[in-house]
């Protein structure tokens, strides 16, 4: 019943619900959004209260083109629009001076709006539809791992939630979120856009001020411990290995383990192996629904062997950061 087929019929219903200022959950190419009438304050108040997300939190705002993000942005500075011709539609969030027509509640009282336009036929439609901005965090409750797939949406959020189904989200984890509003390029969220990628665009980028000390916090999202599954998660460098966690797995509970080859846990404990992707976008789209698995599954604790170093790996390796982070 809350799970829609994306006809063009359940597109308009959508869009006439997001008109009248309530919730609809949508696929995009990264993960599912829940969303809400960007310019209507009560509209956006209910996209915290359902996900229980902390105010300090500011949203994203998907809008269909470019010439549409421009119209949110007081100032739309060149390296905006730069990585815009180069990546948008697509998984990357920018973050520009707000005009004064987006709410307060989007941004957390910051002087900038987070922008994207999505790169999925069924996002964009909906957006067309409805000709309004939409904000639109992930469709979770706050702290979650992310929903990749539109079932994982109704098991965060409920039955009530209106959900769009477009099928498996091709990327699998949240835009690459890049602050464009001050003099450097700063990365504020690595994503699966990897800052070789924008470094080409724009050049050398500077750090975010997110870890210096005295310096306002540029991005309050990225400091909470997020997109962590309900059991405890271990990342090792080295290949898992039965002697080494002995220990660990002695206890008689039941294991999730997420390596890269095959292990020969399961021979000794009760172990849930699921053998995951060499290559960072196949990575990516699984990681998620794998982490949800193994809690549907009951499992206590989860091993995940880390991924290798490099730019393409890097929002992987930070998502990983984060579920193991207690
Ligand atoms: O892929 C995605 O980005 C997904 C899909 C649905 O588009 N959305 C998403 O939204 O991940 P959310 O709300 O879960 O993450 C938004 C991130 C947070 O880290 C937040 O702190 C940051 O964007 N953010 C939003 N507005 C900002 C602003 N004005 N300045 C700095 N960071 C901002
Ligand atoms: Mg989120």
């Amino acid at each position: 019943m809350p799970l829609f087929d994306p006809t063009p019929t359940n597109i308009a219903l959508a869009a006439a619900r997001l008109k009248d200022d309530k919730l609809v959950a949508f696929p995009t190419e990264t993960v599912y959004g829940l969303g809400a009438n960007a310019l209507n304050t009560e509209a956006v108040e209910r996209i915290y209260t359902t996900k229980g997300r902390p105010s300090y939190n500011p949203l994203i705002v998907h809008v269909a083109s470019v010439e549409d993000a421009q119209q949110l942005a007081a100032h739309w500075p060149e390296n905006a629009q730069k990585l815009a011709q180069a990546f948008w539609p697509g998984p990357l969030t920018l973050v520009v001076p707000k005009t004064s027509e987006v709410p307060d509640i989007i941004s957390a009282g910051l002087e900038t709006v987070a922008l994207r336009v999505p790169a999925h036929p069924i996002a964009l439609e909906l957006l067309r539809a409805a000709q309004i901005p939409l904000a639109a965090p992930s469709a979770n409750r706050s702290g979650e791992v992310s929903p990749s797939r539109a079932e994982h949406v109704t098991q965060s959020l409920g039955d009530d939630i209106w959900v769009l189904d477009g099928g498996p989200c091709e990327v699998g984890i949240e835009s690459t979120v890049v602050d464009v509003s001050g003099d450097g390029v700063a990365i504020l969220r690595p994503g699966i856009l990897s800052s070789r990628q924008i470094e080409r665009v724009v050049g050398p980028l500077v750090e975010a001020s997110d870890d210096a000390e005295g310096v306002p916090r540029r991005s309050p999202g990225t400091l909470e411990k997020h997109y962590a599954p309900r059991a405890l998660v271990h990342l090792y460098s080295t290949i898992i290995d039965a002697a080494f966690h002995a220990p660990l797995l002695a206890s008689g509970q039941k294991i999730g383990v997420l390596p890269s080859e095959p292990t020969t846990l399961g021979r000794q404990f009760d172990v849930i192996e699921r053998v995951m992707p060499a290559e960072p976008a196949a990575y990516a789209r699984e990681i998620y629904g794998a982490l949800r698995d193994l809690d549907d599954a009951g499992v206590a604790l989860i091993l995940v062997e880390d991924v290798p170093g490099g730019s393409a790996w890097e929002g992987i390796r930070d998502r990983l950061k984060r579920a193991a982070k207690r």
